[in-house]
């Protein structure tokens, strides 16, 4: 018989019960690193950047930069661009992959004087509109309309002007696209309800090095001084705190001992306060972190929310340990209007979720049971990979090419950390 099915895609086996122990290292975060990268389309001569994890996403950016003409050596975590970009239309074929790929208007027009970016289209988790990012463009002074599913986007004889970006809802990106094309604009611009999330800091931190003016970065409100020309730098990607977060929670869902290097402890503070409510010991040192837990976690409510709240990119792995917490637990997300798609392929492993709306209620079980689950999306991938460390028998994750974008190394991560886990056909 004919077979319908493509089963020729890897797939991750776990074996659970294993209690995870030893150090692991994190890597830079992506969600830093991919605004960073783009900051090549206007800082052109000998710009460098280290931290840099090697994961599908950064790659797709690489491509993206490099098609629009940016040179550049990537060589381990380091990259060195040279050059700036040579035209001004990003590629569909690559932009449809990642709705990040967004980033790159602002800097593109800043740098060329007109920019052409295919619309990055919705994304599984929710709609995720792109009009604040064109509100920033417009505020500053571009002209922009839309045409064939894509964003152009030029500027009039005078450039890029300084103007009041007075957000309606607090956006990461868009924060990102306005300091990164407000850098380059004549007089002040003033960014209200700005993002505080760390990866926004690490962007500005960067554009400072490099000679731009800006204050208030960590804060709502961040103040611009156009200057004419970046000048070279030399940057370290901010680590990840999801990853890290990750591990926290694999620490705790397998009743182990995981000291988690190489982080911020400070990016994570409200995340490691709910962690120790739910029973787990936290210490905390300058760069690191350690996590241990005996025994079975205690319920603890949450609500996803902007830095410095709860992050929605832990929300998924959050529900994984509270799926086997002693009591009910509440989850809201307040972030993404379709962010719980996590929960059937939980309640596989047999965990008790009810949703309505943008809550699920999670009545903790004894054990999740390994069982054949899918992906489908970044973190909700993650979800399943802490699902099954702690569940009893095996369990097979498909869909990780998600995984992929997001975690690097995670199965060796995670082996030596002792997990039981391989990735095959
Ligand atoms: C970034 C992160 C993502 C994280 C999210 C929230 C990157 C590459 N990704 O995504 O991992 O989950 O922040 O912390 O950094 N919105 C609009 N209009 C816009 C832009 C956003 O309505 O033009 C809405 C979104 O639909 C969402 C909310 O604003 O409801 C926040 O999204 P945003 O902070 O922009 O997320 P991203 O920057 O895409």
């Amino acid at each position: 018989m004919k077979n319908f099915v493509n089963t020729d895609v890897e797939k991750i086996f776990i074996k659970g019960e294993n209690q995870l122990k030893g150090n692991v290292l994190i890597s830079g975060a992506k969600n830093a690193a991919l605004p960073l990268m783009a900051l090549s389309l206007i800082i052109n001569k000998d710009f460098r950047l280290s931290n840099i994890p090697d994961l599908a996403d950064t790659r797709l950016m690489g491509s993206l930069l490099a098609d629009l003409g940016v040179t550049f050596e990537w060589k381990n975590d380091c990259i060195n661009f040279d050059g700036g970009p040579k035209k001004d239309e990003a590629s569909y074929d690559l932009v449809k992959h990642m709705r990040a790929s967004i980033l790159v208007l602002g800097p593109l027009l800043a740098s060329k004087g007109s920019a052409k970016v295919p619309l990055p289209g919705g994304c599984a988790i929710g709609t995720r509109p792109i009009d604040l990012h064109v509100m920033v463009m417009e505020t500053l002074g571009a002209n922009v309309f839309y045409d064939s599913g894509f964003i152009i986007a030029s500027l009039g004889p005078d450039g890029l002007k300084g103007g009041v970006i007075n957000f309606p809802k607090i956006s990461v990106g868009a924060t990102e696209s306005a300091i990164m094309t407000a850098v380059l604009a004549k007089g002040e611009t003033k960014i209200l309800n700005a993002a505080q999330e760390p990866e926004v800091v690490d962007l500005g931190k960067c554009l400072v090095s490099a000679g731009a003016n800006i204050t208030g970065l960590g804060t709502k409100t961040i103040t611009i001084n156009g200057v004419e020309k970046l000048n070279s730098v030399n940057h370290s990607v901010v680590p990840d705190r999801i990853e890290a977060g990750s591990f926290a929670i694999a620490a705790s869902i397998t009743k182990g001992n995981v000291e988690i290097s190489n982080v911020r402890p400070i990016d994570l503070n409200l995340f490691l306060e709910v962690l120790r409510s739910t029973g787990s010991s936290v210490e905390i040192f300058e760069n690191s972190f350690s996590v241990s837990s005996l025994k079975r976690p205690i319920s603890h409510n949450i609500v996803t929310e902007c830095h410095p709240g709860f992050p929605t990119d832990l929300q998924a792995q959050y529900m994984a340990l509270m799926s086997i917490a002693d009591g009910i637990t509440i989850v809201k997300e307040t972030i993404f209007e379709n962010r719980f798609m996590h929960v059937p392929e939980l309640i596989r492993m047999g965990a008790k979720i009810v949703t309505k709306s943008q809550e699920a209620a999670i009545t903790g079980v004894k054990k999740l049971k390994g069982s054949k689950v899918m992906a489908s999306d970044l973190r909700a991938s993650m979800c399943l990979i802490l699902g099954a460390l702690a569940a009893s028998g095996t369990s097979e994750i498909d869909g990780i090419f998600h995984l992929d974008r997001g975690y690097e190394k995670l199965v060796d991560k995670l082996s030596n950390l002792g997990a039981n886990i391989r990735r095959s056909y």
